[in-house]
């Protein structure tokens, strides 16, 4: 089969790594894809947000299988385009994408629902805002979200009145996020543990993947702003049997379920994002798509055909695929940008790549990376992941940050506790 996957992070190395392997695959193309892809696939100049541009190169290249990684292309409706022309493609359509797409849908679709999530309030302007805010019925810090995509960065955790005011301004009046700051969520603030938890859905039944944590803050402790994510492991040390099976029950069915009675049918990757509070877990956000770098420690664990498993997800049969996985731990580790999550340079050289790569187990997904001249250099916040998958988290831990060790460029950063519990 000829298989095209959409996007260029780390997690669409990680999916074309692993289509890679699969007997089903002859050909692969990533677009726009990164440095590290050209390895494994076939690097096509059109944008993950060019729908028109995707689907014709599809009919035009006789593509069999189309992956896509983003949410920007699923909320502007790839599916939808796709499907229309035959083209067989995995994800959910622009309907049951908006999910995360609007996260006012998604709040009043689990209010609807009895769907444990955090209690929140709409405001459609800056005055209806302030009198929310200034009205006592959230106590601080409270966490006020732009409604609509902003790249992870739309969640603002505000201690303080004056914060939330300035919060306000910033996303409504200022429109930093642009389009999506149209409306916002007040939300009250869950305290606890994060996990992600990550299923694949043919729209009636599932298959839960490995649970994987990720590391959302920018620095060491959990500090600094909010992030794509810095580093991921897995298993999650905190999602015991009974938790495992509350999740399911409680949220991940009936989110599916309602989603199919809504006539919202979900395909694809269902990715929950929750907090797990004194109260029980509750949904901090829905994704419809696969993690990032969820899927990096997913996928060096996955040991079934990933490619098997998409054909079933697509036909309704996700219960035909067996998912198999190693019985180790994994991790990932970010390398980012100086200045990443805010405003960063790009275009350093990086060096080391070949002796971190050479090191037996170690596993490196290019991100924001881009071929210079046979050098590949810097072109985004997260630049490379390193991975590894051993026996123990510990023993994945001390291989992954050795050949981090490795790995330079000008103001490179990332985080020194990953896998590291507290
Ligand atoms: P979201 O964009 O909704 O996924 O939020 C991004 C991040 O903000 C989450 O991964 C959490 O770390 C944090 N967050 C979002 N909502 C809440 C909440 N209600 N309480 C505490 N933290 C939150
Ligand atoms: N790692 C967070 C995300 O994929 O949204």
């Amino acid at each position: 089969m000829r298989i095209l996957v959409v996007g260029s992070g780390g997690r669409e190395h990680a999916l074309a790594w692993k289509i890679s392997q699969s007997q089903l695959a002859s050909k692969i193309y990533c677009a726009p894809g990164n440095a590290g892809t050209p390895g494994i696939a076939e690097n096509v100049p059109v944008q993950d947000s060019d729908i028109q541009g995707l689907a014709k190169f599809c009919a035009d290249t006789k593509i069999d299988l189309t992956v896509v990684g983003p949410e920007v292309p699923l909320a502007l409706g790839i599916v939808d385009e796709f499907e229309k022309r035959e083209l067989r493609i995995f994800g959910p359509n622009r309907k049951a994408a908006e999910l995360e797409s609007s996260k006012v849908f998604a709040k009043q679709f689990m209010e609807r629902h009895r769907i444990p999530t955090a209690r929140f309030k709409v405001a459609e302007t800056p005055t209806q805002a302030l009198r929310i805010l200034r009205s006592g019925e959230f106590f601080f810090p409270l966490v006020i979200k732009a409604d609509g995509l902003a790249a992870g960065k739309g969640a603002i955790v505000c201690p303080s009145p004056r914060k939330a005011e300035e919060t306000v301004d910033m996303i409504m009046v200022e429109k930093q996020f642009g389009e999506a700051g149209k409306r916002i969520l007040i939300e009250e603030f869950l305290k606890g543990k994060e996990v992600s938890f990550i299923v694949v859905s043919d729209g009636a039944k599932l298959q839960p993947l490995v649970t994987t944590m990720d590391h959302k803050a920018a620095y060491d402790g959990d500090r600094g702003p909010n992030t794509g994510g810095m580093g991921a492991i897995s298993p999650s040390p905190f999602i015991t049997p009974e938790l495992f099976s509350e999740i399911i029950n409680t949220i991940v069915f009936p989110t599916i379920n309602r989603l199919r009675e809504e006539g919202r049918t979900f395909k694809g990757v269902l990715y929950v994002g929750l907090m797990l509070s004194d109260e029980g877990p509750r949904v901090l956000e829905y994704n419809c798509r696969f993690g990032d770098p969820e899927t990096q420690v997913q996928m060096v664990r996955m040991e079934s055909d990933l490619v098997e498993l998409l054909l079933n997800v697509i036909s309704g049969n996700v219960l035909k695929s067996e998912i198999r996985w190693n019985a180790h731990a994994s991790g990932c580790v970010v390398l980012a940008s100086g200045g990443y999550p805010l405003s960063y340079e790009k275009g350093k050289p990086i060096s080391g790549l070949r002796e971190a790569a050479d090191i037996p187990g170690i596993t490196i997904f290019h991100a924001g990376t881009k071929a210079e001249d046979g050098q590949a250099v810097t072109s985004g916040g997260r630049v490379l992941n390193v991975c590894a998958s051993e026996k123990t988290l510990a023993e994945t831990m001390e291989k992954i940050y050795g050949a981090v060790s490795r790995i330079s460029f000008e103001e490179m950063h990332y985080r020194r506790d990953i896998g590291a519990l507290r």
